[in-house]
């Protein structure tokens, strides 16, 4: 089985369905979600997240607000940055884009705050684009499947991660729910393939595992160097 339906497969089973943006295809929403949950934990996010959807349930509502208006709804969530790109963000959007989030990844990658990773999710999960995450998770969980040495923040490490998240979706079936495979790929970093206890016993990727055949799981990926 290929490493892409591996991944659907368990996610279906064994990922989580119930997240409150996971049932939306609203770019919206799904970007919403996604630049909250970059530096924040789910259980946190979650509260937030409904909340700051009641106070501003379109694009366009965000838009519309003031900065001052904004940063109430993300206080305690820390990484300010993050809610002044937001509402920029929203702000081009309804300048740039007459008020529809671009579908194109490389044209959501131009919107402030949003790098490459984050736009291949949104672009995933809204327009079933094939196009690979590489967030801090899944670089682990790629850096223990290929056993890959080295800093998974150095420019070097990453694009040869890139390259394998790039390698999987040429290898994959020629239809994939790319909602599913982002997900999984998510949920598996998160759940299964943790930083400090790894739980090989439920991966569906234990086979092809290289980290765990050499019995590497714990020195992978490669701590920065200090
Ligand atoms: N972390 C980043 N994106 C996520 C998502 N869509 N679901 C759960 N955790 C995430």
């Amino acid at each position: 089985m290929s490493f892409v339906t591996s991944v659907i497969d368990w996610q279906r089973e064994r990922g989580r369905h119930d997240l409150p943006w996971q049932n939306s295809r609203d770019p919206y929403r799904v970007w919403l979600s996604e630049i909250m949950l970059q530096q924040t934990q789910v259980a946190t996010v979650i509260p937030y997240y409904l909340r700051f959807l009641s106070r501003f349930p379109t694009l366009a509502s965000l838009a519309d607000a003031s900065q001052e208006e904004v940063m109430p709804y993300w206080a305690g969530l820390g990484y300010y940055a993050r809610a002044r790109n937001l509402h920029r963000c929203a702000q081009t959007v309804a300048r740039d884009w007459q008020g529809r989030f671009p579908e194109k990844a490389a044209d959501i990658a131009s919107l402030p705050g949003i790098g490459p990773s984050t736009a291949n999710a949104i672009a995933a999960f809204c327009y079933n684009a094939r196009q690979p995450i590489l967030d801090g998770n899944v670089k682990r969980v790629f850096c223990r499947y290929y056993g890959v040495d080295g800093d998974p923040q150095k420019k070097a490490t990453e694009q040869r991660l890139w390259d394998l998240a790039w390698q999987h979706l040429e290898d994959a079936p020629a239809q994939v729910d790319m909602g599913a495979y982002t997900q999984g790929l998510m949920d598996l970093g998160a759940t299964v393939c943790t930083r400090s206890k790894p739980a090989c016993e439920t991966c569906p990727l234990a086979d092809g595992c290289v980290a765990r055949r050499e019995g590497r799981q714990f020195q992978l990926p490669t701590p920065r160097a200090r």
